[in-house]
């Protein structure tokens, strides 16, 4: 039902799988019983498989004990550690389920159909998509993955010739960690789910043997860190128009999440987050990292901390409480560096200028130096009325106390209303 496993070991109790949720308890029941072989559904990684004792820690504590039936329990002696397992839509929201169950989110926060949408690709579909996810197809490589550029048939979304059909974005996870496949579950999880022009669009998935892979639409221009950074301060800058274009379009795609039935944290809002089409239509791609908000009255989920120095919000790196404001603090990161054209964080500048924050907070509420950290290559665009209004709004995304941060919606406001219409005489 679950899982199809190859142990590099004899092992004779694959009549049923046992599941537990601590390794000490597993150990136990392999003394008592002298069958090894504990498995559970969720493929964790190599790393929580010791020996022949496999757990997860994302199950539930009661021990539960599920038949293991037809052609889904293999038992082959291979030489590698585990290589036989796959996963179809259900069990793919099925292992979601489980891993939030363990991350002290409330059952009523689940779903279920997100993932029905979605094509499941075969391994083999992808590597021709890719030309055996060949270098020249490569496009990028994030902590996580590589990202390959492949091409599929726009209709049947089969393999196609490359430069025939319809390019797509093929992230192949690294799967060293857990947190590779806890991320490719969020993000099946979260973008099956939820549909808005501002968050990329996730087509399907695959997970075969140990490989774990998400398809999703190409973006053609790459990502905002990719454009704005590229040339230094130095080389042609990315105008104006297209930086509080693309502020806008990041901040319709927070609005929509937090403004969701049931909101979502997205945490991972950074400048190579944030794709852009041909028309430099911005979109919010990577939910490995998102997470659903509090419930009720409650301000805030806990969770470890996990995110990117420079854009993470200092409450929660402090204490690992996670609120929807922890996005607006990144958001007001991604402001900053779109305003000044710089990176959130750079070693290579000169000491105390390394976090932009840091660096550049004192000149935001002080209207006579605003228009000191305005990026030079594009200044004669920017108005010191429009400046400071910009720099209010970063001020406020950054202050301390996250209440006093502004909503999505309310930042969405304020970009939209930058230009002030001209007052007629
Ligand atoms: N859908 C896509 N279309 C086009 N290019 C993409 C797409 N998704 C990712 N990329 C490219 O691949 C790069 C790597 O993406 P990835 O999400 O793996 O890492 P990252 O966001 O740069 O960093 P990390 O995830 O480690 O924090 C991106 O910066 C972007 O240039
Ligand atoms: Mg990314």
């Amino acid at each position: 039902m679950y899982a199809k496993w190859t142990f590099p070991f004899p092992c004779r109790s694959l009549g049923r799988v046992i599941i537990l949720s601590s390794l000490q308890q597993a150990a136990d029941r392999c003394k008592k019983t002298a069958l090894c072989c504990i498995l559970s559904p969720i493929f964790e990684s190599a790393a929580e498989c010791m020996g022949n004792i496999c757990w997860s820690e994302s199950r539930p504590p009661a021990v539960k004990e599920i038949p293991l039936t037809g052609t889904t329990s293999s038992y082959a002696g291979t030489s590698s550690k585990f290589t036989g397992f796959s996963q179809d839509r259900s069990s793919v929201e099925q292992s979601f389920n489980d891993s939030v169950q363990s991350d002290s989110v409330s059952s009523s926060h689940r779903l279920n159909d997100n993932v029905e949408s979605l094509k499941v690709f075969s391994y083999n579909d992808l590597k021709a998509a890719t030309r055996s996810f060949r270098s020249q197809s490569v496009i990028g490589e994030g902590g996580f993955g590589v990202v390959f550029k492949g091409y599929v048939d726009e209709n049947t979304l089969v393999p196609s010739r490359p430069g025939k059909g319809m390019p797509v974005a093929i992230k192949k996870l690294k799967l060293e960690g857990m947190q590779g496949h806890k991320e490719w579950l969020a993000e099946i999880h979260y973008l099956g789910a939820l549909h808005h022009q501002n968050l990329v669009k996730l087509i399907g998935f695959c997970a075969e043997d140990r490989n774990r892979l998400l398809v999703y639409e190409y973006m053609i221009r790459g990502s905002l860190e990719n454009h704005l950074f590229q040339n230094g301060r130095q080389g042609p800058a990315m105008p104006w128009e297209t930086r509080m274009k693309i502020a806008l379009d990041a901040a319709e795609g927070l609005a929509f999440l937090h403004g969701a039935q049931k909101p979502v944290i997205y945490r991972d809002l950074k400048a190579s987050n944030i794709l852009l089409d041909s028309q430099y239509n911005a979109k919010l791609s990577d939910f490995g990292l998102a997470k659903y908000g509090p419930l009720g009255d409650d301000t805030h989920v806990s969770t470890r901390i996990m995110g990117t120095y420079g854009y993470a919000a200092p409450e929660y790196l402090a204490t690992g409480h996670l609120s929807l404001k922890s996005d607006i603090y990144s958001f007001g990161v991604v402001l900053l560096e779109l305003i000044t054209g710089l990176r959130a964080a750079d070693k290579k500048r000169p000491p105390g200028q390394e976090k932009l924050v840091d660096w550049v907070k004192p000149f935001l509420k002080d209207k006579k130096k605003v228009m000191q950290i305005v990026d030079a290559r594009v200044q004669t665009y920017v108005s010191i009325k429009e400046a400071y209004k910009l720099a209010q709004l970063v001020n406020g995304c950054l202050d301390e106390f996250p209440k006093s941060r502004p909503t999505a919606k309310h930042i969405l406001e304020t970009l939209a209303n930058l230009h002030e219409p001209v007052e007629a005489v």
